[in-house]
């Protein structure tokens, strides 16, 4: 082979070929092909300000816009060589469209592939993040159908998995509602800040070609609400910054940690230890050895994946740690973690939305469980606050029941009047109310807390929000 055959692109100074070792140890290609369809926009709007610039002329655009168009169609249909020993997405389609055009070799006029790459990137994130919200959206309206199901299904609440206080099936399933919607707002950030321009900061230091930045912004999308062209304002920031890997990396790690602490919760309703909800057999496995077994490996699964992404997370902060200003090739390393994080949640999303939709509770364990007395030990010292006990003697005189109902082997309500009046002067009559379920919810309805109507105006609300 020539000086340089094997590299078009840079070859120019060198008179050894790369050693084959080193093209396997280079390559990005392997995994950066999938930002084709963003380099290939990329270009086009390059192109189309080179046109405007006068660098090329009408016809020289037409030909390069051609060829773009064609090599479209050849990614599209999976019809497109991918060469190894090109290196990277960039070479591989610059030389492709070389092949078809020679006007091609002004192409790359005022381009580095350092902005070239950062711009495909924020493309690359911007659909990113509107596939995941997608997705959020799926997850997050199974789980709303569920919670409409079962509104007001009595519950458990835990804090130190330890029975706290009675909740509804609604008032549990929306609080992950919750947590979805801030990863979706999270996403939203991401794509803003995704959208501004690196295109035109060249290697580092921009170019001595009469460029027109704004325009190339505009072409490729990077406007504001009016319309006006967002740009990066300092091009060594431009070709060194990996900020928005890395809030989507941890955007992407949030959203995980939410589905591996609902998947926590649903495996352990899901153990006949709770048996609180019964998982579909298209979502769950069953055991090789143990014929009775039914595993719930979907959530089992999305734990172990959040591992994964927040290791993607990790990963990426750790390679850049250490850079020098500006681009350094240890940032090719950049972009398996966030497509990994990527295709990883929206798996888990879809899992996620899959499960739910076909999950049922068992609404006689749960009632069984919730109407532990005891869930309502709290509001039992409520009861002494309004009868004009101080909460922390409250609190105390209610724990004092509680010793005296375990050493007589009662539950709280089975107290006697007379033993209870022995503890606490300030019962009356009618303390045993409080241990009615109903009157506990039907007390709680300001918001945030789980009164039947307070769970309706929520569901009502992100019924609104995801036109559910
Ligand atoms: N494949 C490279 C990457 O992903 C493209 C940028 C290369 N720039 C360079 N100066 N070698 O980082």
């Amino acid at each position: 082979m020539s000086k340089g055959e094997a590299q078009v692109t840079w070859g120019g100074r060198f008179s050894q070929r790369p050693n084959s070792l080193m093209q396997v140890f280079g390559e990005s290609v392997s995994f950066d092909m999938r930002l084709a369809p963003y380099d290939l926009k990329c270009s086009l709007g390059h192109a189309s300000m080179l046109q405007k610039v006068g660098l090329l002329t009408e016809q020289e655009f037409k030909e390069i816009e051609a060829g773009i168009h064609e090599l479209f169609e050849e990614i599209k249909n999976d019809d497109f060589p991918w060469k190894l020993e090109l290196e990277d997405v960039h070479m591989n389609l610059e030389q492709a469209l070389r092949a078809k055009t020679e006007v091609a070799d002004k192409l790359h006029a005022g381009r580095s592939r350092n902005d070239q790459v950062a711009t495909d990137m924020r493309l690359f994130f911007k659909d990113a993040c509107f596939q995941l919200k997608t997705s959020l959206e799926g997850a997050m309206i199974a789980l709303l159908g569920l919670a409409r199901k079962y509104p007001n299904l009595p519950i458990p609440g835990y804090t130190h998995l330890q029975r706290a206080q009675p909740v509804t099936v609604g008032h549990h399933l929306l609080a992950y509602i919750e947590a979805l919607g801030r990863d979706h707002e999270r996403f939203s950030r991401v794509v803003e800040h995704a959208n501004v321009c690196p295109l035109g900061s060249g290697a580092i230091a921009g170019t001595t070609l009469p460029l027109d930045r704004e325009f190339s912004a505009k072409a490729l999308g990077f406007v504001d609400e009016n319309g006006h062209a967002l740009i990066t304002p300092n091009g060594m920031d431009a070709v060194a910054d990996r900020d928005i890997f890395l809030e989507f990396a941890s955007a992407c790690s949030t959203c995980a940690l939410h589905l591996s602490r609902l998947s926590e919760d649903l495996i352990l309703w899901n153990s006949s230890e709770f048996g609180y909800i019964n998982l579909s057999d298209s979502f769950t496995t069953g055991s090789s050895l143990m014929p009775q077994k039914k595993n719930p490996d979907s959530f089992e699964l999305i734990r172990g994946k959040t591992g994964r992404i927040i290791g993607n997370l990790t990963n990426l902060m750790i390679t850049i740690k250490g850079l020098p200003l500006t681009y350094n090739r240890d940032l090719q390393e950049d972009k398996p973690p966030v497509f990994d994080s990527l295709d990883q949640l929206s798996q888990c999303l879809a899992v996620v939305a899959g499960c739910i939709e076909s999950a049922s509770f068992d609404e006689g364990k749960c009632r069984l469980s919730a109407s532990d007395p005891l869930l309502l030990a709290t509001d039992l010292a409520d009861y002494l606050v309004e009868a004009g006990v101080p909460f922390r003697k409250a609190h105390h005189y209610v724990g004092a029941l509680v010793a005296l109902a375990e050493e007589k082997k009662l539950s709280l309500p089975e107290l006697s009047d007379e033993d209870a009046g022995q503890v606490c002067e300030f019962l009356k009559a009618d303390w045993r109310e409080v241990f009615d379920l109903e009157r506990a919810f039907s007390r709680r309805e300001k918001p945030g807390m789980p009164g039947p109507n307070q769970i309706a105006l929520r569901i009502q609300f992100w019924e609104g929000i995801l036109q559910a």
